[in-house]
């Protein structure tokens, strides 16, 4: 009984993919669940909801009054009550609802009451599912901290083939049997993450960056606060959002700024991974009005920054971890070897840029971890997400 007494609130939307819900209840129940159902009028008219408070053993939840006899059903009470939200199938529309805040349905307005993790699992056509709409509700809803569950590809109701068909019932109950046992792993510990890349500064408009997105970081710092870690964020100059009760973002953008940030929160920490893409020199000089166009070559010198890693390997204790990155293009293990000692990590996350698929502006990553006590472990080309749920598994 994996989800024995977990209160899940499963809504369903008008999606062909409506029909599996019914296994998908049934699952759910077998494996110990309460289940609630809440369904979108569009939704009734795939499944009825006879056959869903059947399985459930509990009248379905479809609109804010039951007719004639003036029942105020409570969204709010739902929100409460639930230990997790999974709307399996989540048609376009309800994800642009969603991702927009259109409380026009009971569904909705559950979603928007809910004190609990939210999953979702689209379902719906190739092109709609890869329309830029959906493109990005998905990524705001990403952004509010909701675990999609990505549809697969195979046959649609359509008979096209492509993305979009609602991942299978067994794959679903998998995922959320996985999510409530990882549960509390890193509860009560607090851990530090670096994220981003840095700017220097040369004049009021211009900088030396990098092409670091931050996804890796934030996927690791949604990954431990997922798992009950109290995390502080120290993010360079990014454009992704992040919203966790236990996610504590601290906005910096040079390395100076990272390292007075990082150094400040580390002694508190049980643990910290070292992410950002810290820029390794600044200039010397910053200019307070624009550089203006000349004739001559201008040169800009550079002098070293601080290593936030090697700092923190120096004042580390005994009970504290300390994980880095490497991205490195030639001799790929020694170099991360190398890194590992010269800065006193337990170990070190390394990404080749030679790996398709890996390594900046990627949604995806490969990566090979290696410890202090001489381990190796190469992982498979991944979503970043997956590849934090590893890299925590493996390193915390
Ligand atoms: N790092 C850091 N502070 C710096 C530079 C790097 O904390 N000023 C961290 C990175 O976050 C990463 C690890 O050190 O976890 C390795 O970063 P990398 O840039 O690969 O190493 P460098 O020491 O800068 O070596 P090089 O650029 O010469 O390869």
């Amino acid at each position: 009984m994996t989800l024995k007494n977990k209160h899940i609130v499963l809504g369903i939307t008008g999606s062909i993919a409506a029909y599996k819900a019914a296994s998908l209840a049934r699952l759910l129940i077998k494996a110990g669940a309460e289940v609630q159902i809440v369904i979108t009028p569009a939704g009734k008219e795939f499944i009825t909801p006879v056959t869903l408070s059947a399985l459930t053993g509990k009248p379905v939840v479809s609109e804010f009054f039951t007719a004639n006899d003036g029942t105020w059903h409570s969204h709010v009470d739902l929100g409460q009550w639930a230990d997790l939200m999974l709307i399996a199938p989540a048609t376009a529309s309800t994800l642009g609802k969603m991702a927009n805040g259109v409380a026009d349905n009971m569904l909705i307005t559950t979603y928007m009451s809910m004190k609990a993790p939210v999953m979702v699992a689209p379902a719906m056509d190739l092109d709609m599912f890869a329309h830029p709409a959906t493109v990005r509700n998905l990524e705001i809803l990403r952004s509010y901290g909701n675990i999609i569950i990505e549809p697969a590809s195979g046959e649609l109701a359509s008979h096209l083939i492509g993305k979009g068909r609602m991942e299978e019932p067994e794959k679903i109950l998998s995922i959320v049997e996985d999510y409530f046992s990882e549960g509390q792993s890193l509860a009560k510990k607090k851990i530090l993450i670096t994220a981003g890349p840095t700017y220097e500064k040369i004049d009021p408009v211009r900088f030396i960056g990098n092409y670091s997105s931050g996804k890796m970081g934030f996927s690791l710092a949604e990954e431990c606060a997922r798992r009950g870690a109290e995390v502080i964020l120290v993010a360079g100059p990014v454009s992704l959002k992040i919203n966790h009760p236990n996610i504590t973002r601290i906005d910096v953008e040079s390395a100076d700024e990272m390292y007075n940030a990082s150094v400040k929160e580390f002694p508190a920490m049980d643990a910290a991974i070292l992410c950002a893409a810290v820029a390794d020199f600044r200039p010397s000089e910053q200019y307070s009005e624009k550089v203006k166009r000349g004739e001559d070559l201008f040169t800009i010198s550079l002098v070293p920054n601080k290593d936030i890693a090697a700092s923190l390997g120096k004042i580390k204790k005994a009970n504290q971890r300390l994980i880095g990155f490497a991205l490195e293009t030639n001799d790929e293990e020694t170099n991360a070897l190398k890194k590992m000692v010269k800065k006193n990590l337990d170990y070190i996350v390394l990404n080749s840029l030679n790996d398709a698929g890996a390594g900046f502006k990627h949604d995806t990553n490969k990566v090979t971890i290696l410890s202090k006590n001489g381990e190796k472990k190469d992982f498979a080309l991944k979503s970043k997400k997956e590849v934090a749920a590893d890299i925590v598994d493996y390193t915390l």
